[in-house]
């Protein structure tokens, strides 16, 4: 499944990308004895009991079983396929990857790399456009009106397309690029009418949109003044490389930010963004002028456990701002609202009332849930009975959205106390709502997902499984006197054969190495549990010779039974009886002899 690329460039590629550096720079990892620890990117989660063990060179989580190794945590957290992320550690470690000539497309330059390509050269072109050409005149003009600094101009790489319909497309045309994949880019639109295509972005302020690794995926393009039937943004469309749900505007700036504020502040638009970074609140993203999904709730949880938004002041933008934090309320987020005062804008707050008051702003955000109750009780005839079942219905609806029980009844008691009713009102009001939308057990996610069969390996075999992991030199000998059979547990089974076969075809590498061989998650989880988990093996020698011996004999019992069960069913003759006692015997034999070496 390791694809063409030789095993030997793939471990090459391991050996120069530490797996504590590599994860260490996604997220804020700790010393914890022999490993480092963090919080779970993987799950949710309110105590770290994710893993990463510098020995190994693998990471395990205690409490969703994720596990791996350097390429597989980085598939996993990027969300790309094996040979992506094999690629994007090569380079990291500036290792030229040789392809297989057979094989162009696993390895080959890919479409996606084509188009980041065209992504990075068309925003240079763009902010050449902007710094230096007579056709960003416009964009500079409009620019230098709203206060955006050189400084944000050159950081986040604004730029500007010129006012032609032909412009990309001769530039395009001059780069080589084909015009099919420039317009697979969402930078050029075929024709409806005649033969040809035409610019998409026309008479624009750019922004580049970036992964969050900073390179540049998409773009959003701003109206200038004079152009006012146009709409207001024209975005990328969704290409090979951007998808518009999953992204969020300057995520590739504010990360390291967010992770070291704990929280992120989301605000609505890029330039909204752009001026609260540059007035040093840093911590922030955009969604790019979709509904807040369930996919951008999931990138954030990567990041933290809190967010803030900002909220407009006026009624139509509060009431459209809560229905879009449905995601958010669903996701575990911890919410709280910023209102931004009318008729501003975080941008506009900025300019009007400085940097200071926006942090302050930031900082003074309520809950999500006391926010709401306050306009609630502010939108409703709260005197009136059909005031307060309203106050009610919504308070016990947005608060079953989080599935919590601890947040439901914590805030059936806050309305209780706002709208003058006893508690136990409130409860039995919000019941008849838990009953029709069920309410996930509070922490569900926290546990580990299901896995089919029997649930765990016995210490036994864990230990086992610890011991031929862990030590080299005891394989040798595990290969010549165990069997793999004795081992119950399918997995550890798995596990078991695989290593020992390992052994036997002297195909032995590395623990990492082995884990790419593993061809399931479960496999793979178990193997990173056993060698994570950080209790020490006792004289393993002695030990895989103890749990060899207690695994064959619970192997002969469980044989034992089954021949004792066969022996009494009323079918079985004389004759099969006869030979189901003897083969007992044999067995119980076995049970005696100690096992050699
Ligand atoms: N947006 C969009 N398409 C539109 C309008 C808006 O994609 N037709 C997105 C953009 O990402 C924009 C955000 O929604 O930044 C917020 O829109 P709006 O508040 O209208 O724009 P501002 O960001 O405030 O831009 P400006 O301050 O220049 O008006
Ligand atoms: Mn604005």
């Amino acid at each position: 499944m390791a694809g063409q690329l030789s095993r030997a460039t793939r471990e090459q590629i391991r050996a120069a990308n530490d797996i504590v550096e590599v994860i260490g720079s996604y997220l804020p990892l700790k010393r914890a004895g022999a490993n480092f620890v963090a919080l779970c990117p993987f799950h949710k989660e309110k105590t770290p009991s994710f893993n990463v063990n510098p020995q190994r060179q693998v990471f395990h989580c205690f409490g969703c079983h994720a596990g791996g190794d350097v390429f597989e945590f980085v598939k996993q957290y990027e969300n790309i396929d094996f040979p992506e992320a094999v690629r994007r550690l090569a380079e990291r470690a500036r290792i030229p990857l040789t392809y297989e000539k057979s094989d162009p497309g696993s390895y080959g330059r890919p479409l996606k790399e084509q188009l980041l390509q065209i992504h990075e050269q068309i925003a240079q072109r763009w902010q050449n456009a902007l710094a230096s050409e007579a056709a960003g005149q416009l964009a500079r003009d409009y620019l230098a009106q709203r206060g955006v600094s050189a400084e944000a101009i050159q950081l986040f790489r604004l730029g500007a397309a010129p006012d032609l319909w032909d412009d990309t497309v001769n530039w395009a045309k001059s780069k080589g690029y084909e015009l099919s994949l420039v317009e697979q880019a969402g930078l050029i639109l075929r024709r409806t009418e005649g033969d040809g295509y035409y610019d998409r972005f026309r008479r624009r302020l750019m922004f580049p949109i970036c992964d969050e690794q900073g390179r540049v995926i998409g773009f959003s393009g701003r109206v200038l003044p004079g152009d006012e039937k146009a709409p207001k943004y024209v975005n990328s469309p969704e290409t090979p490389i951007f998808t518009k749900s999953k992204v969020f505007f300057g995520l590739d700036k504010s990360r390291r930010a967010v992770l070291d504020a704990g929280y992120a502040v989301i605000c609505e638009g890029q330039l909204d963004l752009i001026a609260a970074y540059m007035a040093g609140v840093q911590n922030v993203v955009a969604p790019l002028g979709t509904a807040f999904t369930a996919d951008h709730a999931r990138i954030l949880r990567r990041y933290v456990t809190e967010v803030v938004s900002c909220f407009d002041s006026d009624e139509a933008g509060q009431t459209a701002a809560v229905r879009s934090l449905d995601s958010l309320l669903e996701s575990g987020l911890a919410v709280r609202v910023a209102v931004v005062p009318s008729p501003h804008d975080p941008d506009s707050f900025i300019r009007a009332f400085g940097s200071a008051a926006f942090k302050q702003l930031i900082e003074g955000a309520e809950g999500f849930f006391d926010y709401y109750l306050h306009r609630l009780c502010a939108t409703n005839e709260v005197a009136s009975d059909k005031g307060r079942l309203a106050v009610l219905r919504s308070m016990a609806e947005a608060v079953y959205k989080t599935g919590n029980a601890v947040l439901v009844d914590k805030y059936a008691q806050k309305t209780a106390l706002r709208l003058g009713v006893t508690p136990d009102a409130v409860r039995a009001e919000f019941g008849k709502f838990s009953r029709s939308k069920t309410v996930r057990p509070e922490a569900a996610e926290e546990s580990a997902p299901e896995t089919a069969g029997p649930q765990k390996p016995s210490p036994s075999e864990f230990w086992l499984l610890k011991i031929l992991l862990l030590h080299d030199d005891l394989v040798e000998w595990a290969a010549a006197h165990l069997d793999p059979a004795w081992v119950e547990h399918p997995v550890a089974r798995q596990i078991i054969a695989q290593r020992l076969a390992a052994q036997t075809n002297q195909t032995w590498l590395s623990l990492a190495d082995f884990l790419d061989e593993c061809d399931s998650p479960e496999m793979r989880s178990l193997v990173t549990e056993a060698t994570t988990e950080n209790r020490a093996i006792p004289n393993p020698s002695q030990q895989l010779k103890d749990i060899a011996t207690r695994l064959r004999n619970q192997s002969i019992d469980r044989q034992l039974v089954a021949l004792m069960q066969r022996a009494h069913q009323p079918e079985t003759n004389e004759a099969d009886r006869l030979e189901l006692l003897r083969q007992q015997q044999e067995l119980r034999h076995c049970k005696r002899q100690p096992i050699q070496g």
